[in-house]
């Protein structure tokens, strides 16, 4: 029996998570793989802090490149976070000629090429399966599952805490802002919030998925990246009235012309499953050209969930290792052979339009409205309108056909230049997902 050693690098809720399910599951997954996986070095920024796995029998530091550096450890696990530190460790890991597992999609998103590169060089395998939505194993249905499609799109919720914030916020008498602090108070989003709500956190697995769906290299350059905080309790309640939900999406959409990769809030039909994923789940929706569309849905966060995540690592990486077949390309593809497609610039995007306009209720206003719509070539396709008799104001909502972002903006612009707006028009994405 082959006997495997890891060395894990990072000991918080998901390093503890991964030793629970190994301990727990051992004779699981001894059957399933046929080898014994034993861990044998962890280290920790706080050795004496209390945790809820047991490291007894563990050579303990906490120095992880002591871990990169012992020739005792086949596998190094990367779940320290981070890419100052971390993008070292996994350096020296490699070049010690140890496979690599991570959760780590800031450091994939910033250093992954120059990683992923150097362990082909090195002939070793580095893994990412956790840095993307938990514990759902979406990069191998993308590798494994879906290899015979070529992909068109994929639209995920993929940022647990906006999923969460968007939930409570479609809620009476929820806005941005306790929401936040709500979401801060249970842990969700950090006390400085903007990696979540800014749209980061999810820019970075956006990469990963795109890297791995389409086979390009891993870059957010050219990126559309907004978050959530535009987005207004009025709004989602609009959206509501007109069939949609509001989710912040990551989309990844082939195009003749490149691909368009954006990060950004935006309506969703009812009728969409990706429309029901509600609190902090997440999902991912891949339309592949055999497939037809697929959806993976699961927790995208916490110890067990991700540690399941870094555990199908685990055993794939000692299933390669006893079958002596190292250095599986870990975007699907050698890097030498990733496709170069352009990153759409955001003037570009293809897409359908909300609007919410406060305007003086008087005649005349829509024709003008209508107007700076059509002159840029953009239609109507729904329209609620509501009166405020007591200002002599109304709301108007409508959504737009799909059309040219920069028509979009031009028609924006000459909508914000009307004298009939009482404060600049708000506006988000509709997405159809089809
Ligand atoms: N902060 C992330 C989220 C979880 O809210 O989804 C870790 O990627």
């Amino acid at each position: 029996m082959t006997t495997v050693k890891l060395g894990l690098v990072g000991l918080g809720t998901v390093g503890c998570g991964t030793l629970n399910i190994l301990k727990d599951n051992a004779d699981l997954i001894a059957a399933r793989t046929g080898c014994r996986i034993q861990v044998v070095a962890a280290a920790a920024r706080d050795l004496s802090r209390a945790r809820s796995c047991d490291t007894v029998g563990m050579s303990l530091t906490d120095d992880p490149m002591q871990i990169a550096n012992n020739p005792d450890v086949d596998v190094l696990i990367e779940l320290m976070g981070g890419t100052g530190k971390a993008v070292e460790v996994v350096r020296a890991a490699i070049m010690s000629g140890k496979h690599v597992i991570t959760a780590n999609k800031a450091l994939l998103a910033e250093h992954g090429n120059e990683l992923l590169a150097l362990a082909e060089e090195k002939n070793v395998m580095v893994a990412f399966e956790a840095s993307v939505a938990g514990g759902i194993p979406v990069i191998k249905a993308l590798k494994e599952g879906l290899a015979g499609n070529k992909i068109n799109w994929l639209a995920g919720i993929i940022n647990g805490t906006c999923n969460y914030m968007m939930t409570e916020m479609a809620k009476p008498g929820n806005d941005f802002a306790p929401v936040l602090a709500e979401a801060q108070r249970l842990g969700y989003a950090e006390a400085e919030p903007s990696f979540d709500i800014d749209g980061i956190d999810a820019s970075h697995k956006l990469a990963v998925l795109a890297s791995v769906a389409f086979g390009v290299p891993l870059s957010r350059t050219g990126m559309l990246i907004e978050g959530i905080t535009m987005v207004t309790a009025a709004d989602i309640a609009w959206a509501d009235d007109l069939g949609y939900k509001i989710k912040s999406l990551g989309i990844a959409r082939r195009r003749e012309s490149g691909l368009e990769l954006r990060v950004q809030s935006a309506l969703v039909p009812k009728s969409k499953l990706l429309a029901n994923v509600d609190d902090v789940m997440n999902a991912v929706m891949v339309n592949g050209n055999a497939a037809g569309t697929t959806l993976y849905y699961g927790a995208g966060a916490g110890g067990l969930a991700t540690g399941s995540a870094v555990v199908a690592d685990i055993v794939d990486v000692c299933l390669a290792i006893a079958a002596g077949k190292n250095n599986r390309p870990a975007l699907g593809v050698p890097m030498a052979k990733l496709a170069s497609m352009p990153i759409l610039p955001k003037d570009d995007i293809l897409s359908a339009y909300y609007l919410r306009l406060d305007v003086t209720d008087a005649a005349g206003v829509l024709a003008r409205i209508s107007t700076s719509l059509a002159t840029e070539g953009i239609s109507i396709e729904e329209m609620r309108q509501q009166p405020d008799t007591k200002t002599g104001s109304a709301t108007l909502v409508l959504l737009t056909n799909v059309v040219q972002e920069a028509a979009f903006q031009r028609a924006l612009a000459a909508l914000n230049g009307l004298t009939d707006l009482r404060a600049p028009a708000a506006w988000l994405r509709v997405e159809h997902l089809s």
